[in-house]
């Protein structure tokens, strides 16, 4: 008999690495899932969770509104482990002193073990090496909390990990999670299996599995449309709907004159020839070209493609009768962004394409990915026997070439960018490059350049060529590419592409810049 997933809670306090706990947890094949700092304790119960974690934040406990959970949270006889912030609440909730630091502790620290502790498990024959842990907190516990004792210390903190004497509460002052601390690993397994006696059980397998009962059990008879684009994200998402409902689910795609070079015919075969979905194809090209005519303004392309999308996107979904359902393919940043207390980051670009449906379309929302992590979301590609090159796919915005020319959107640009685009992702596949970045792509300048060919003068365009290394899109380093590869990318579009006579490498990363130039 299959039993039920174990399940880990993180509370969140308002970390840069509250995601991270989450996918360690993960990583050891049990489910882990993140709620804000006050999710209410029934929730919690009924969540039943085999162990809690209360993450770091940037906050201190004395602040007026700093975020608290319920003191009852500590007496309900689920392992709890409070990493920094989440330690030093627990220390003040019962009955200790914090105080803040005069030095702010940043960086690597090596632990001293004072006790042995099933969650120190292992570290009895650990290196100095081994016991590297890493801080980032201005306060500490000053006066231990009633019950407790102290597991281990650095030189810095008296107080680095503590526990108490008979209730399930432990307590790190440094951050597990982070690959700084070398025996992190260790530390969340301990707590995972030997405290809080976790099975492990979630895999991507085991996601699909339970994934496609629940689509078959939400949606019963009744029809789903959704809208795919052929990246990773809406293909896995596609592909489950489609594994869970087979001809019931309508994926709608709509080629908005803005893709790369043969991408809307790849798409086509990968939906209908690979996984036999029901695809709905609408080239709307001209429909594009037409709203985007004589348009610079970056955020203005972005608007005009999502609305245009959402008319061309509507109008197809209407000749489909009786639907009930949108699938989307959400992923779990997104809702961890929507719910985290630190609330959602400024934005900068509007990434988000798709606007929200028409109300006159009442639909239900079914969000298959909204659980995953985008490494997983691969991991559930590969169990559906997806193409590598849709689970290795780059990712690809949203209104595509028509913010990489710097310029209005004119058939001849894109034609030119196309042939561009085709030639670098050639070259760098050629190269064995691809797997190894993040993103590569051509942007065409809105300026000409004087050149020569042969005798000629020439007056022509100028192409940048723009590879970066992320590991999540927020940040990015741009890429070192060899030389040799520098040279054939530059003769090739030089050569190849007509009316560019000039080509050069983008030195940038983000934060100051952004990946994409619009
Ligand atoms: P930036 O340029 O903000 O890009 O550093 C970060 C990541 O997001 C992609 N991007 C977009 N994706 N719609 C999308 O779907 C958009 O409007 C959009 N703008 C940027 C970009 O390619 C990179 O992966």
């Amino acid at each position: 008999m299959s039993r039920l997933p174990d399940k880990i809670l993180v509370l969140d306090f308002g970390s840069q690495y509250t995601q991270l706990i989450a996918r360690r947890i993960r990583e050891e094949q049990v489910y882990s899932e993140i709620q804000p700092f006050d999710y209410p304790l029934e929730a919690i119960k009924s969540f039943n969770p085999k162990g809690i974690i209360l993450s770091g934040g940037p906050s201190s406990v004395y602040e007026e509104g700093a975020p608290v959970t319920s003191r009852e949270l500590l007496e309900l006889g689920i392992p709890i482990l409070g990493i920094c912030y989440g330690l030093q609440l627990i220390a003040l909730q019962m009955g200790g002193q914090v105080a803040h630091s005069d030095r702010r502790e940043y960086g690597p620290a090596v632990i001293e073990m004072v006790e042995t502790d099933a969650l120190f498990k292992g570290f009895e024959a650990t290196s100095d090496e081994e016991r590297r842990v890493w801080m980032s907190h201005g306060d500490r516990v000053e006066v231990m909390p009633k019950g407790f004792k102290i597991l281990a210390k650095t030189a810095n903190s008296p107080v680095c990990a503590i526990r108490h004497t008979d209730k399930p509460i432990w307590g790190l002052q440094f951050h597990p999670e982070v690959h700084h601390t070398v025996s992190g690993r260790m530390i969340i397994k301990n707590f995972v299996f030997s405290i809080c006696g976790c099975h492990p059980s979630w895999t991507m397998q085991s996601f699909v599995n339970g994934s496609v009962e629940k689509i078959r059990e939400t949606v019963g008879e009744d029809k789903v449309i959704g809208a795919v684009s052929g990246g990773v994200d809406s293909t896995v998402m596609a592909a489950l709907v489609g594994k869970a409902i087979g001809e019931r689910f309508y994926p709608i795609f709509v080629n908005n004159g803005v893709l790369r070079k043969n991408e809307a015919q790849e798409v086509v075969y990968l939906y209908r020839d690979i996984l036999h979905l029901n695809l709905i194809y609408r080239n709307a090209t001209e429909r594009f070209l037409k709203a985007l005519k004589g348009v610079k303004d970056p955020e203005e392309k972005r608007k005009i493609i999502g609305k245009t999308f959402i008319d061309v996107f509507v109008h197809e979904a209407k000749k489909i009768e009786d639907v009930t359902f949108l699938a989307q393919g959400t992923l779990y940043p997104d809702v961890i962004e929507s719910v985290s207390f630190k609330g959602p980051s400024a934005t900068i670009k509007s990434h988000h394409n798709v606007g929200g449906l028409p109300e006159y379309m009442p639909l239900k929302l079914i969000e298959p990915l909204r659980e995953l992590f985008k490494d997983e979301v691969r991991g559930v590609g590969k169990v559906l026997g997806l193409p590598d090159s849709v689970i290795g796919r780059h990712p690809f915005p949203g209104p595509g070439l028509a913010i990489r020319m710097l310029d209005d959107v004119t058939a001849e640009k894109l034609e030119t960018l196309r042939e561009a685009d085709a030639i670098v992702t050639e070259e760098i596949q050629k190269g064995g490059l691809y797997n190894e970045i993040w993103q590569v792509f051509p942007v065409l300048l809105p300026i000409r350049t004087v050149g020569v060919m042969g005798d000629e003068r020439t007056y022509e365009r100028v192409i940048v060529i723009r590879a970066v290394n992320s590991v999540d899109g927020m940040t990015a380093d741009w890429v070192r590419l060899p030389y040799e590869m520098m040279a054939r990318l530059s003769n090739r579009i030089i050569n190849e592409v007509t009316g560019v006579n000039r080509v050069v490498y983008d030195i940038s990363s983000k934060p100051p810049s952004t990946i994409e130039w619009e």
